[in-house]
């Protein structure tokens, strides 16, 4: 089996920096309770760049960062639950975006554990021979799916986006993975598609936004998250205190805190940047990890967890 390490890291903002304190002229809510219930104080929102283009632009970075010419890669894989069109898919635009003319290209929908399943399929296709060089971005125009005068979840969410290259390598670092799935519970957070009518049906009215039962996202997500952590740890060498970053999906301050709690992780290892982003789904472990990377050593045991819709989770345990 081939190794696979991560040779580039890239990330994207959108144009706009949206402020608790402007929000809170748009719809009833102050910085003080966003702040103090979910850690967020900006997110950036699109003032016109698409799903396409903020990928793309992580994505040249990412290459930049990993010196290969975008014709080199072998395969593309988009995470994002805001593509832009249906059909062709966002990895396809991106792919003639870059001029990345060898490779095969497709989306994934795992919501906020997009980044976590496609670097899986990434991972596994590198292992078995298939390809060398696969770009996994997790990219989200979440704000155009986001009903602006509901409370509830427009100070939650922002857009953006991050891409991770995978090479094959003699000195594997992905030490281990983990992914899973509840469809039964996936109506605690929703968002439609296209209705279904045709010459038979007519067609019955359904909200186009985003929609969450808050409470029970926050239940699921701290009961999941330290089972992510433990699974991909089991059958490694690799001990909980051997971990010296935990990159797990930006959703709420809360979360990662009560996740430290619970597990007894001193929380400054917990990674955070959604005082700045927010919630930006797929893209926020790959932003993150773009971030974060500068304070990483060599040899660093690097976890990362995302959990999200559908409902998804999953894990990832490498060395830096
Ligand atoms: N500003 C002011 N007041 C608000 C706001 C707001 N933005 N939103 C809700 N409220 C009000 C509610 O109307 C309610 O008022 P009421 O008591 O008069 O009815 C009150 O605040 C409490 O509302 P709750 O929903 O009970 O607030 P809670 O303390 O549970 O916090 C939150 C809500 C932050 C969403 C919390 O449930 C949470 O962290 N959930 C996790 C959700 C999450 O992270 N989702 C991200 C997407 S999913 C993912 O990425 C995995």
């Amino acid at each position: 089996m081939k190794g696979v390490k991560i040779s580039g890291i890239g990330s994207s903002k959108a144009g706009y920096v949206l402020t608790n304190e402007e929000l809170s002229t748009i719809v009833d809510t102050s910085d003080e309770w966003i702040t103090t219930r979910t850690g967020i104080k900006n997110r950036y929102i699109s003032n016109g760049q698409t799903t396409t283009e903020l990928a793309s632009k992580a994505a040249a970075l990412a290459l930049k960062n990993a010196n290969i010419e975008a014709s080199a890669l072998d395969m593309i894989i988009v995470a994002t639950i805001t593509p832009d069109l249906f059909m062709p898919s966002t990895a396809c635009m991106v792919q003639s975006a870059l001029g990345a003319i060898k490779s095969t290209a497709f989306d994934i929908s795992a919501a906020c554990s997009g980044f976590i399943y496609g670097s899986k399929i990434a991972i596994n296709s590198i292992r078995c021979g298939d390809v060398k060089k696969v770009l996994v971005i997790g990219a989200e125009v979440l704000s155009k799916t986001i009903n602006w005068q509901d409370r509830n979840t427009c100070v939650l969410f922002g857009d953006g986006a991050g891409a991770v290259i995978y090479e094959a390598t003699d000195n594997n670092k992905i030490l281990n993975m983990y992914t899973q799935s509840d469809g039964k519970n996936g109506c605690s957070l929703t968002l439609n598609s296209t209705p279904l009518k045709n010459c038979l049906i007519e067609e019955k009215l359904v909200t186009p936004y985003m929609q969450m039962d808050g409470r029970e996202v926050y239940k699921f997500a701290t009961n999941i998250v330290p089972i992510c952590i433990e699974k991909v740890l089991q059958n490694t060498e690799v001990k909980l205190s051997d971990i010296k970053h935990f990159i797990l999906h930006q959703a709420n301050e809360r979360i990662l805190d009560a996740v430290a709690k619970k597990m007894k992780i001193d929380k400054s290892l917990f990674f955070k940047n959604l005082d700045k982003y927010g919630n930006t789904s797929a893209a926020s472990i790959p932003i993150a990890l773009y971030e974060a990377k500068a304070n990483f050593n060599t040899g660093d045991k690097i976890v990362l967890v995302g959990f999200g819709g559908g409902l998804t989770w999953g894990s990832l345990l490498l060395e830096w």
